[in-house]
């Protein structure tokens, strides 16, 4: 199944199936993304919108994603939140936006969504989109180290991962940063051995 077809069955339970993470987890780490970014921001992959309470003030975001129904529940949360955000129907890979047109772009949990191929398409369009010297940040999960924990992670949550939002925990957008023109500035750990902060920037 694409992707497409993934979040178009997802998308109306998604804030739903994703709650407690979203309150024991991704509520506290959303806020780092956004340090120290101003202008004109692309949110690659917004989803229902999460990141939108935490767009920084005075900044012009643009929120991408390819599936109507998740799009749906960030119009919903822009309404809710009272935030101007411009949001469109867009694949990562071929967005149809203007070159250099962002200061930055920040992508939450959607590189561990993308697979194995479509890895360095979307970064080379990232890094097409995103100005000579911009940031590209992005969050996602990783194996963690311990044994048992890695395996309960690989075993149990990955397949239940896998068939509910199409996501791995294996995914390497780092090893495809060279070919797409980025280097890489940092990378770290924001949620135990398991959310990693990954940061690009445009060479
Ligand atoms: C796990 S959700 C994360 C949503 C949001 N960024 C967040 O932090 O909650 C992954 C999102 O990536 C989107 N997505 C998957 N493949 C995509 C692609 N090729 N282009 C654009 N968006 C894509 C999905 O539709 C979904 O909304």
């Amino acid at each position: 199944m694409d992707k497409k077809q993934v979040y178009e069955r997802v998308g109306r339970w998604y804030d739903l199936l994703d709650h407690f993470f979203e309150v024991g987890r991704y509520q506290a780490i959303r806020p780092l993304l956004f340090e120290n970014l101003s202008g004109t921001l692309l949110d690659a992959g917004v989803g229902t919108g999460r990141n939108i309470p935490f767009y920084p003030t005075g900044s012009t975001v643009t929120g991408i994603d390819l599936s109507p129904a998740m799009l749906r529940r960030a119009k919903a949360r822009r309404a809710a939140v009272g935030r101007a955000v411009d949001l469109r129907e867009a694949d990562i890979r071929d967005t149809g936006l203007a070159s250099e047109g962002f200061d930055a772009i920040v992508s939450t949990f959607v590189f561990c969504v993308l697979d194995d191929d479509q890895q360095l398409p979307a970064l080379q369009e990232l890094a097409r989109l995103v100005k000579p010297g911009g940031e590209i940040r992005l969050l996602d999960y990783r194996l963690p180290q311990q044994a048992r924990r890695r395996f309960i992670m690989r075993y149990f949550w990955g397949p239940v991962a896998g068939w509910l939002y199409g996501a791995g925990f294996d995914r390497t957008p780092e090893k495809h940063a060279e070919a797409a023109g980025l280097e890489v500035v940092s990378e770290r750990f924001v949620y135990r051995d398991v959310i990693r902060m990954l940061v690009l920037r445009r060479q």
